[in-house]
C-alpha cells in the first residue's frame, strides 16, 4: 500500500472510531435494546448496530472501492481478501458493554491484499487508543510502546485465557494440555474482549492471549499492534490465521509461542 494513501485513511480510521466511541460513551446511561443472536449468552445491541452502520457510511462515502467485512452485517460480502478491505467490530466485548458499561474497544483493521496495514483498538469508556501501521510501530495514545523482546519464561508469564477451554467437554482443545499450562503459568486472566486482550499483550500487561473462537473482526486490528510490538500471533497450532473464517488464536511474546502451542495445545480437530 502506498505510504501516503496509508498515512491518509489512517487519519480518517483514527477519526471515525474516536467520534463512533464519543457517540458511544454519551449514551452510555441511555436504555438497551438487547437481543441475542447465536446463542444465548451471544449478545447484540441497537449500539452495536449503529456504530457498525457509521462506519459503513463513512467507508462507503470516503473509498467507493473498498470493501467492509463488520461483524454486524452492514458491510460486504467478501469471498477473499483482495483490494482494501477494513475489517470492523464496533463494539468487542459486548457483554462487558451490557453488564458493566465499561472493558469494551471498538476494533479496526485495515488490510490490503490480505496484508494488515493498520490497526486500531479503542478502549472506549477509558479513553485509551492502541494503534499501529505496518512497519512503524504502535502506540498507547501518542506513546511509542516498547517491543516485547524480554525472554520471560512460561512460569512467570500471565496468559489471557477463557475458562471454557478448561471444561473437559469443551469441543476444541483437550482439556488436560489446558489444565497443566494453568498449572505452569504464574496466572491467567479473562477480560471478555478479544481486541482489549491483544491490546494487553502488545502493551506487555499480559504475556499472551489464547482461544478457540474468534472471527477475523476479533483479531484483525489486534495481530498488525501485537507484531508491531515484535509479538507473535498465529492460529493455536502455529499455522497462519484465516480471514475469512472462525479460528483459534495464539498471540504472545515471541520466546513462549512455540512452548505453549506444540506442549500444551492439543486440538481436537
Ligand atoms: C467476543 C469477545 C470475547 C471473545 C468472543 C468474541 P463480541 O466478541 O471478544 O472476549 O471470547 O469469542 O466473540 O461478541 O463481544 O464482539
Ligand atoms: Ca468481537
Ligand atoms: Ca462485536
Amino acid at each position: 500500500m502506498d505510504q501516503q494513501k496509508k498515512n491518509e485513511i489512517f487519519e480518517h480510521a483514527k477519526a471515525w472510531v474516536l467520534e463512533a466511541g464519543e457517540r458511544i460513551k454519551s449514551n452510555i446511561d441511555s436504555p438497551r435494546s438487547i437481543e441475542t443472536k447465536s446463542n444465548p449468552n451471544d449478545l447484540v445491541t441497537e449500539m452495536d448496530q449503529e456504530t457498525e452502520q457509521f462506519f459503513a457510511k463513512k467507508i462507503n462515502e470516503t473509498y467507493p472501492d473498498h470493501y467492509l467485512l463488520g461483524e454486524e452485517g452492514f458491510g460486504d460480502e467478501i469471498e477473499d481478501h483482495g483490494g482494501t478491505v477494513w475489517i470492523v467490530d464496533p463494539i468487542d466485548g459486548t457483554m462487558n458493554f451490557v453488564h458493566q458499561k465499561r472493558n469494551f474497544a471498538i476494533s479496526v483493521g485495515v488490510y490490503y491484499d490480505g496484508v494488515g496495514e493498520i490497526g486500531l483498538i479503542y478502549n472506549v469508556m477509558e479513553g485509551t487508543l492502541y494503534t499501529a501501521k505496518r512497519g512503524e510501530g504502535a502506540y498507547k495514545n501518542e506513546e511509542k510502546l516498547p517491543r516485547l523482546d524480554e525472554k520471560r519464561p512460561l512460569s512467570q508469564s500471565i496468559l489471557a485465557l477463557n475458562t471454557s477451554w478448561l471444561i473437559p467437554e469443551n469441543p476444541h482443545v483437550d482439556h488436560k494440555g489446558m489444565e497443566d499450562l494453568v498449572k505452569k503459568l504464574r496466572s491467567t486472566r479473562s477480560y471478555g474482549s478479544a481486541a482489549l486482550e491483544f491490546a494487553f499483550v502488545a502493551e506487555g500487561l499480559l504475556d499472551g492471549y489464547l482461544t478457540m473462537t474468534l472471527m477475523p473482526w476479533d483479531y484483525a486490528a489486534g495481530s498488525v499492534i501485537v507484531r508491531e510490538v515484535g509479538g507473535i500471533v498465529t492460529r493455536a497450532d502455529r499455522e497462519e490465521l484465516d480471514l475469512l473464517n472462525k479460528t483459534t488464536v495464539l498471540a504472545s511474546r515471541s520466546n513462549i509461542h512455540e512452548e505453549i502451542s506444540k506442549d500444551y495445545v492439543r486440538l481436537k480437530k
